[in-house]
């Protein structure tokens, strides 16, 4: 069975969409068939996992009406759209994103509706639906959510992050109760762990916010925390996967261990998470 999985949190920069495209990744190396689906106009998943080139070729597929693409999720919210993902590679394809989807308009119900039912057609093919969401609430990324059975939220270590998981956490339980009864929180990254080399003041923001997290959230956080590495960066900018960039750093060595818990909770649904 598909599992779809948002990449969300109510604050910008804690890394969704680093999570989104090395984790697509990390699943397609292991074999799964994998579908990310850009919700965010800023595109930037996009053009981490399609070659820039390609973008470039295919930017205006919109505006000529043609429906394979990769800047074409804009075209989830159209009654029966036809959007063709397009492959990046073997098992990964992609649904990319520019700032058309930031103009969609129309009927909130319909527009949910309407994705809802493009991203049910969509999914048969796949095992996993990785959805990389704006940080802004609005239709973006209710619309994410109202498909998926999971939401992952990356969190770093501050105030701002963790009250963008409250209200995270928020909006996912008034989903439960109307639009999408079966979304789960799947779970909790930090993505901000220091190195040796980081400075005094983090390790002590570290110290500060960690059990704050751990006491409110518990199990729900992932024993796995990713660190910032120069490698993410440099993978990211080169549109490369970490098993292809780096494939003995630590950088890829936690995200793979975040790729087993994620399959040991998304693919075991009588374990409560
Ligand atoms: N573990 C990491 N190591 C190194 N760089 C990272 C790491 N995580 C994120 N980054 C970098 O930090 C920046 C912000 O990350 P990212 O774009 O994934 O955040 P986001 O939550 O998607 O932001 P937004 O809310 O704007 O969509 C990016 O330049 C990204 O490459
Ligand atoms: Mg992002």
């Amino acid at each position: 069975m598909t599992q779809v999985i948002s990449i969300s949190n109510q604050k910008g920069g804690v890394g969704k969409t680093m999570i989104a495209g090395t984790q697509a990744h990390n699943l397609a190396d292991r074999g799964y068939k994998v579908l990310a689906i850009d919700n965010d106009s800023q595109g930037s998943m996009t053009s981490y996992l399609a070659k820039e080139s390609e973008i470039k070729l295919l930017e205006y597929n919109i505006d000529q009406e043609v429906t394979t693409g990769i800047n074409n999720s804009a075209l989830l919210f159209e009654d029966d759209s036809k959007v063709e993902p397009f492959e990046v590679k073997k098992n990964l394809h992609v649904i990319g994103a520019n700032k058309k989807i930031a103009s969609v308009q129309g009927d909130t119900i319909e527009l949910l509706d309407n994705y809802f039912f493009n991203v049910d057609r969509l999914k048969q093919k796949y095992d996993f639906v990785i959805i990389d969401c704006p940080h802004a609430p609005g239709l973006l990324q209710q619309s994410a959510h109202v498909a998926s059975d999971f939401v992952l939220a990356p969190v770093n270590y501050g105030k701002f992050a963790i009250e963008g998981l409250e209200e995270q956490a928020r909006s996912i339980r008034q989903l439960q109760k109307r639009l999408n009864k079966k979304l789960k929180l799947i779970g909790i990254v930090v993505n901000d762990r220091v190195n040796r080399s980081a400075k005094q003041g983090q390790s002590q923001v570290e110290q500060l916010y960690a059990p704050v997290l751990e006491e409110k959230y518990g199990d729900l956080v992932f024993k796995t925390k990713l660190t910032r590495y120069t490698h993410v960066q440099h993978a990211i900018e080169l549109g490369e996967s970490l098993l292809e960039f780096a494939p003995k750093s630590n950088a890829s060595t936690e995200s793979q261990a975040l790729t087993d818990e994620i399959l040991e909770r998304a693919l075991v649904p009588e374990v409560e998470v």
